[in-house]
């Protein structure tokens, strides 16, 4: 057979046909690595506050329940944000209330709310719900971690799709006990798929 390819250009596509894989193999890999480590997803980073607030001094020195701030967190979708008013029940007596807290006062005498910063945020295509979990037994630690221990709120855990489907395939395995569309079945071409592993467990 006539050589279609000079000796050099021949070397060239052997060293292509390994290098190029090879190449391809390592971009997968480190795009992997990146969808599913912490930085990428903002683990471990405060946002900027209005106030500098600490969960260390309040939850976890002072003892306040979680839920004597955040309401919502049992039965809501929402855990909700305390209401000026009731920073300033503690604070106009209690501590000196100093410049730090205009913004609190401010919005308390304009009759809205403070704005914080989010540090968990989904979203907006994504459905959630703390009520459900709070009702399966899931306690605030396994998504937010130890926030009693907090002198700045961080997010805890990545929030991505696969961490959020890790426990909903097996909850029981972390120790929910699901009473809601948890405890359901469902079945789909013959096969029994977990409710809470369809995409409207999450998705609108
Ligand atoms: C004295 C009121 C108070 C108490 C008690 C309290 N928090 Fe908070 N929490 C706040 C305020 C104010 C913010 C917003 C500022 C910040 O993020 O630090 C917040 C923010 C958060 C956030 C971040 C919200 C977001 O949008 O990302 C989480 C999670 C949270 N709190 C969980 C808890 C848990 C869990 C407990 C109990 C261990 C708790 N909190 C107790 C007042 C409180
Ligand atoms: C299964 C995981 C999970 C559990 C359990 C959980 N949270 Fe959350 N929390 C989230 C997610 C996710 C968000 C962001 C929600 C969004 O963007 O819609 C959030 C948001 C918040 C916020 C911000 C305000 C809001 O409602 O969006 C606060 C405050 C909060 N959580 C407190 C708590 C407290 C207190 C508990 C325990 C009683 C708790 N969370 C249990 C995952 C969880
Ligand atoms: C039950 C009473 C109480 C409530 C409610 C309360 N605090 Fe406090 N707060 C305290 C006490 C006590 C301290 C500690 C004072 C000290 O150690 O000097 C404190 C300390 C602080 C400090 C100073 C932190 C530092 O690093 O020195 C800030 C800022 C603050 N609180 C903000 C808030 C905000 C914002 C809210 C509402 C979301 C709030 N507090 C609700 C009692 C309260
Ligand atoms: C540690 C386990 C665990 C983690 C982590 C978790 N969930 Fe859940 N989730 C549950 C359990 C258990 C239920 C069912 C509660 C029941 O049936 O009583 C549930 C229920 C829900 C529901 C309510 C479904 C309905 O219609 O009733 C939504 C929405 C949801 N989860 C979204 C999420 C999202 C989004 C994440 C990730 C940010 C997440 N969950 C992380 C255990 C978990
Ligand atoms: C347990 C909750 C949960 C279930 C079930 C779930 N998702 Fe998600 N999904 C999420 C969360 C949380 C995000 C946002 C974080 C992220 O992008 O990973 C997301 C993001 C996505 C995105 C956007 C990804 C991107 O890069 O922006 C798509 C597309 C998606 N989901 C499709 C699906 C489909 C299709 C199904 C059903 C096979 C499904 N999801 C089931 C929680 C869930």
């Amino acid at each position: 057979m006539a050589q279609l390819f000079s000796p050099r250009a021949d070397a060239r596509l052997r060293i292509a046909v390994v290098v190029l894989p090879l190449l391809a193999i390592l971009l997968a890999a480190t795009a992997f690595a990146l969808a599913r480590s912490g930085k990428t997803w903002r683990v471990g980073e405060a946002a900027a506050q209005p106030i500098p607030f600490s969960h260390a001094i309040h939850a976890g020195g002072l003892g306040l329940d979680c839920g004597f701030c955040h309401a919502g967190a049992a039965r809501a979708a929402g855990a909700g944000m305390p209401a000026g008013e009731l920073c300033l029940s503690c604070h106009q007596r209690l501590w000196n209330v100093t410049a730090q807290f205009a913004p609190v006062q401010d919005a308390v005498l304009a009759d809205t709310a403070t704005t914080w910063a989010s540090v968990n945020r989904l979203p907006e295509h994504v459905r959630f719900h703390h009520g459900a979990h709070a009702a399966a037994g899931v306690s605030c630690a396994s998504c937010h971690g130890a926030v009693e221990a907090m002198p700045r709120t961080v997010r805890a855990e990545t929030l991505h799709m696969g961490w959020c489907l890790d426990c909903h395939r097996n909850p029981e395995a972390r120790g929910a006990v699901p009473v809601g569309l948890g405890a359901q079945g469902y079945v789909h071409a013959g096969i029994e798929v977990p409710a809470l592993t369809r995409c409207t467990a999450c998705h609108k």
